[in-house]
């Protein structure tokens, strides 16, 4: 169990922030690198041509190792639809087939699908949340000899159901299907091994569990999949380009791996220093580590809010850092403003009260939202 690492972020201790699956904050570490990344960009006669290609190695470095892929695995992008378009932009679909996604799913992973199946006469195929049972078997039962197609998450955004990613990769594997997955919202908090999972293509945006600046992201590329085409074409793909006088000598190889699919300008001198702060901190506490320390925490929340006839779906059932609490007649309408007024910070998402804590949380944060939730019930 990691103890609460309050003192590493600039959180007032009156503030119960139990939202980071909306924007995680950034550690007084990063905003310091930040801060002197951005003073750097006043001083341009100091940034040199090796700047353009250091920082950005060692931050797909970082996350290669957070999902114990290479560092040539790795791209850096924007956004996590970025990701998503350079993945549906190399995944062949054709007349009849299907593209498997969860109802409800975030439209990151969901409208580039929806385009390459209307432009190939395929179709979409939504997996229904089953009232009883699990949501894996849901989709394993969905998969057959027409899906093309299976894009992902490792757990729900609403309110975290959990996927079991290895037999829906195995079946993805029997079936010959692509694998797509969305890991914005486990990615930093979930374990995730691509050498055992296998996708074709990952994506997560790094402003939520990463902890790091919006604008910021990375792109996992199965290596038999780095042969494919960009969505756009950036000089500093290109092999040589460390070379600036060379550039006006068009060179049509890329650079090795997945760095193909880097987005342009992704050497960002303002951002790429706090996403290495960023990673670092999340690979020093140990990714295990924060997973069994939020799951803890929101057992314990989840235990008392039974008491208020809240309920959330099984610890077994959804990813342990997520916590949806279930109002029988709906969310009502003034909570989320009361819960705001004491200090407490929540999403709601479709019917259910999302409560996403990280290792800044501490019992007294968990005391302040009972608090408030009982006040407000
Ligand atoms: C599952 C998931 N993916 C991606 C995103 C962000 O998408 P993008 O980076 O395309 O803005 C979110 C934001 O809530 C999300 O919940």
């Amino acid at each position: 169990m990691i103890p609460s690492q309050r003192h590493l972020f600039d959180i007032p201790g009156d503030i119960a922030y139990f939202n980071c699956a909306y924007l995680g904050p950034l550690s007084n570490a990063a905003v310091v690198a930040g801060r002197e990344a951005t003073g750097r960009k006043a001083r341009p006669w100091e940034i040199g041509s090796e700047d353009f290609f250091r920082e950005t190695e060692i931050a797909r470095g970082l996350f290669a190792t957070l999902i114990n892929a290479e560092e040539d695995d790795v791209a850096l992008i924007p956004a996590a639809s970025y990701g998503i378009s350079v993945a549906a932009r190399n995944t062949r679909l054709a007349a009849g087939q299907t593209v498997v996604v969860l109802a409800e799913q975030f439209p990151s992973n969901v409208y580039a699908w929806r385009e390459s199946a209307r432009r190939a006469g395929a179709s979409v195929l939504a997996v229904e949340r089953p009232a009883h049972g699990s949501l894996s078997r849901a989709v394993l039962d969905a998969l057959d000899e027409r899906t093309a197609i299976v894009a992902l998450p490792h757990c729900h955004w609403a309110d975290g159901a959990l996927l079991d990613l290895e037999s829906i990769a195995r079946r993805c594997r029997e079936l010959g299907a692509s694998l797509i997955l969305d890991v914005t919202q486990s990615a930093g908090v979930m374990p995730l091994d691509v050498k055992v999972i296998q996708p074709d293509f990952l994506v997560a945006a790094c402003y939520k569990w990463l902890l790091g600046p919006y604008s910021t992201g990375f792109l996992y590329v199965a290596p038999h999949r780095q042969e494919g085409t960009p969505i756009e074409f950036s000089w500093r793909a290109r092999r040589g380009s460390e070379n600036f006088a060379g550039l006006v000598n068009y060179e049509d190889a890329y650079l090795p791996g997945a760095r193909r699919f880097d987005v342009g300008e992704c050497a960002n001198f303002h951002t790429i220093p706090a996403v290495i702060a960023a990673l670092q901190q999340i690979l020093d506490w140990g990714v295990a580590e924060i997973a069994a320390t939020l799951a803890a925490r929101n057992a314990d929340i989840a235990a008392r809010a039974g008491s208020l006839e809240l309920q959330s779906l099984d610890a077994g059932q959804r990813a342990g850092h997520f916590l949806g609490l279930g109002f029988e007649r709906g969310v009502p309408e003034t909570l989320l403003a009361q819960l705001r007024k004491a200090n407490v910070y929540v999403s709601v998402r479709g019917n259910t009260l999302r409560i996403t804590p990280h290792v800044y949380n501490n019992d007294a944060d968990v005391e302040r939202l009972m608090h408030a939730l009982e006040r407000a019930m």
